[in-house]
């Protein structure tokens, strides 16, 4: 664990009304590597990200954004993309360390949140674009060993530890040793230590997924290479204890079982085995109650995803398989995992 991280003084030389972004989990870092950009906050809330003038990638997650959302209106694909992306804003030009920068502005996905916890997943079995050179090839494979065969890379993980009061982050060079046996291994860091919350959030999570997965099995519009999901959440578990209350969600399952099944579980409300109420009523795709599962996906700002990172999103005619498998990929995982949430003593 790389613990607690301390955000770089660099913002010292930042322009008035922007900083460093507290909550960057992965890719490019301000004040660090070669150009020494990274992404930044406004203090409007938005999230700007650079605009790098390399081999045209810049242009790429402009023109992807500028076409989502401003043909979405005309393009029900589109319209339905849309509400997978944070919102577009346009972009602004700020004069940074000596350098105009151009940067896009998008809707900062942990923004509502007091505790974030966030998880950066690569979907995907190839994360270069066809016709990349040897050298990016090599550098792709090479960073992540068993990327091809487990169809997703977890590139950054912060964790929020409420009992320490601290952002716990994973070292990169375990998390990119994760293979298709391990990988669930990884994602269990990302959840909190309250299995009924964990349930909620993976019911969320496997629901939000399968909305993105019937999108990506009727497209034939456009292959998302080396893209993300980010998954940000409430890591604050008084703000879910409070939730769970005021939806009544205990007492409402309960009468459910006690109509529905002579068996009460034991250790209330600490079983979730009362998430699952048996047969009748059960949501074919997580296995918990159907009540629960509409509460959290209609009446739960708890939690957030969101796709992210369009800069390889090329125009295509056939559907995304490699999108596709690592997206099935990771929703067996989370389907995993909630199912020992749910039935481990
Ligand atoms: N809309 C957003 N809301 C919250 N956090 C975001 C958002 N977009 C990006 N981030 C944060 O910034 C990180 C990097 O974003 P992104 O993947 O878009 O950039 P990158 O990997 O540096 O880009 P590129 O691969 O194009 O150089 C993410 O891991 C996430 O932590
Ligand atoms: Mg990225």
């Amino acid at each position: 664990m790389e613990g607690n991280e301390q955000v770089s003084t660099e913002s010292d030389s930042l322009p008035d009304g922007v900083e460093l972004f507290a909550y960057q989990v992965a890719g490019h870092k301000h004040g660090k590597g070669r150009l020494g950009l990274g992404i930044l906050k406004h203090k409007n809330g938005q999230i700007l990200k650079p605009l790098f003038e390399d081999n045209g990638r810049a242009e790429k997650e402009l023109s992807f954004y500028e076409n989502v959302f401003q043909n979405s209106s005309a393009d029900p694909l589109l319209e339905e993309l849309k509400h997978f992306l944070p919102v577009f804003h346009g972009t602004k030009n700020i004069h940074i360390s000596g350098r105009d920068i151009k940067y896009l502005c998008i809707e900062d996905a942990s923004g509502t949140f007091q505790n974030p916890s966030l998880l950066d997943m690569k979907i995907g079995r190839i994360t270069y674009e066809a016709g990349a050179s040897e050298k990016k090839i090599k550098e792709q494979t090479e960073k992540f060993l068993h990327g091809e065969a487990c169809g997703i890379r977890i590139v950054g993980m912060k964790v929020y530890d409420e009992e320490k009061q601290i952002h716990v982050s994973q070292e990169r060079a375990f998390l990119r040793t994760l293979t298709p046996d391990t990988i669930a291994t990884g994602l269990n860091l990302f959840l909190t230590k309250d299995r009924f919350i964990n349930s909620l959030l993976l019911c969320g999570f496997i629901h939000k997924l399968s909305q993105i997965d019937k999108w990506f099995s009727r497209q034939r519009k456009l292959l998302f290479i080396g893209s993300s999901i980010l998954f940000v959440y409430e890591g604050t578990l008084a703000s879910w204890r409070t939730w769970i209350k005021n939806k009544d969600l205990i007492s409402h399952m309960q009468n459910w079982n006690d109509q529905n099944t002579s068996s009460k579980p034991e250790n209330f409300p600490n079983d979730c085995s009362i998430l699952k109420p048996g047969i009748n009523d059960t949501c074919f795709l997580c296995g918990l109650n159907k009540y629960v599962c509409t509460e959290v996906l209609t009446n739960c700002d708890l939690f957030r995803i969101v796709m992210i990172d369009f800069a390889h999103v090329s125009s295509s005619d056939r559907e995304d398989t490699n999108y596709l498998f690592g997206l099935h990929k990771l929703i067996s995982n989370f389907k995993g995992l909630l199912e020992i949430q749910t039935t481990d003593p």
